[in-house]
């Protein structure tokens, strides 16, 4: 079975690694790729967002499955395109994905559905929007977001009613994230500890995985500016067994009745991102797609077939596939190029790849490419070393073990990848 992946990231690094070791024997693809997955599949020069293309490849070479994990060629009806061709795919169709692309969608689907999430409003008209901040900010501050698909950028947290109102400017006025700011919504903050957690759903039915927690700040002690994430772990002692009972009760089941009965069930992965407000969970934001650097955490520990879990994400049945999960924990920490967020330089050579880093030990291509016979630089999340351990503790440990052996002109790396689990487990001994 010919099947492939569309991405270039961590996180399809991780899930090319996994799907290579299938008892299907796959035969792999995956476009644009990287340096990384260029050492497990073939990698074709096709950019993700570039649909035209992927079709015309697709069946050029008799692929059979389609995983497409990014969130623009979801929006852009990759998986519904796929679907007249009759070539089946992993991810939900473009008027599913509406959960990610569409806050105002995702809003409106939570409320009929009474799933907890944030109070808001949602606004097209800026001096509405402003009277809303005038009237409803209060010391916690609020939040401001895009409405629409904002490369992870359209989420303005502000501590004031000025500075929210400043962020409406930018977004409704200025037109900083174009369409996508057109409408925003707006949210009372909330104050809590973060957690992601993956529902694998085929329509009808879903399975969870094992709660992560990702570090989107850039510097230690979760202080910095915001980034894609900058490392990851699992499970997350945050979301305990009581908590993830609650989050499939409360959030994930009447969130996937909610979209089914709308006419667009979700088949693919939910990815729900929640704040834990004493005890409670609340929904911050829904993707459609895995998380980066979550995944690259979370499927190492996987046992059994991802492709399998894939497949029945598609054709039914999800939660009868056999799904067993490794003990211990795993982290991912991400080394960035230096500069990241902003502006950073390309082509530093990485040294140390080729290191023997012992078993359960997974470095993880992000933004590499080989230039010249050497892997260098080519983006601002670089790689993802991530690592297994009996306990949190010891997998830290591990990573960081790792992760000081590899080394590029500008690395930059959070210290604390894990903090917050680690501090939980210890207050509970
Ligand atoms: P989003 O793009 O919606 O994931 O938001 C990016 C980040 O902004 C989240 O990971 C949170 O740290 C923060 N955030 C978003 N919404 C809220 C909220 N209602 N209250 C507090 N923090 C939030
Ligand atoms: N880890 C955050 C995201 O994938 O959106």
């Amino acid at each position: 079975m010919h099947v492939l992946v569309i991405g270039g990231g961590g996180r399809e690094h991780a899930v090319v690694a996994k799907l290579a070791a299938s008892r299907h024997k796959l035969r792999l693809s995956c476009a644009p790729g990287n340096a990384g997955i260029a050492q497990v599949c073939p990698t074709v020069p096709i950019s993700a967002g570039d649909i035209p293309a992927i079709l015309d490849w697709t069946t050029e070479h008799g692929v059979d499955f389609v995983v497409v994990t990014p969130e623009d060629p979801l929006a852009l009806g990759l998986v519904d395109r796929l679907a007249e061709r009759g070539v089946p795919a992993f991810g939900p169709s473009a008027a599913a994905t509406r959960i990610e692309s569409s806050k105002a969608f995702a809003k409106e689907i939570m409320r009929r559905k009474g799933v907890p999430t944030a109070r808001y409003g949602i606004f097209t008209d800026f001096p509405a929007a402003r009277d809303y901040v005038m009237e409803t900010c209060g010391p916690s501050g609020i939040v401001v977001k895009a409405s629409g698909l904002a490369l992870g950028k359209g989420a303005l947290v502000c501590d004031h009613a000025d500075e929210a109102v400043r962020a409406l400017e930018e977004l409704m006025l200025e037109k900083k994230f174009g369409a996508a700011g057109e409408t925003v919504v707006i949210e009372e903050r909330l104050a809590g500890e973060e957690a992601s957690v993956f529902a694998l759903s085929d329509g009808e039915r879903f399975i969870t995985l094992p709660p992560g927690q990702d570090h989107k700040r850039l510097l230690d002690g979760d202080a910095g500016p915001n980034t894609g994430g900058m490392g990851a772990y699992c499970p997350a002692p945050v979301v305990d067994a009581r908590l993830m009972a609650r989050i499939e009760r409360e959030i994930l089941a009447p969130t996937l009745a909610g979209l089914a009965e709308v006419g667009c069930p979700f088949k693919g992965v939910l990815y729900c991102g929640l704040m834990v407000c004493d005890g409670d969970p609340y929904v911050i934001e829904f993707n459609a797609r895995f998380g980066d650097p979550e995944t690259q955490a979370i499927l190492p520990l996987l046992e059994s077939d991802l492709f399998d879990l894939m497949y029945a994400c598609h054709a039914g049945g999800v939660d009868r596939v056999e799904t067993r999960w490794r003990s211990g924990a795993c982290t991912c920490v991400v080394l960035a190029s230096g500069g990241y967020p902003g502006g950073y330089e390309k082509g530093k050579v990485i040294m140390g790849l080729n290191e023997d880093f012992g078993p359960d030990v997974y470095v993880f291509h992000a933004g590499t490419r080989v230039e010249e016979g050497k892997v260098v630089t080519a983006g601002g999340r670089v790689l993802g070393v991530s690592a297994w351990g009996a306990d949190l503790a010891e997998s830290a440990r591990r990573a960081y073990a790792a992760a000081d052996r590899i080394n590029f002109e500008g690395r930059h790396l959070r210290r604390d990848i894990a903090w917050r689990g680690l501090a939980r487990l210890e207050a509970k001994r």
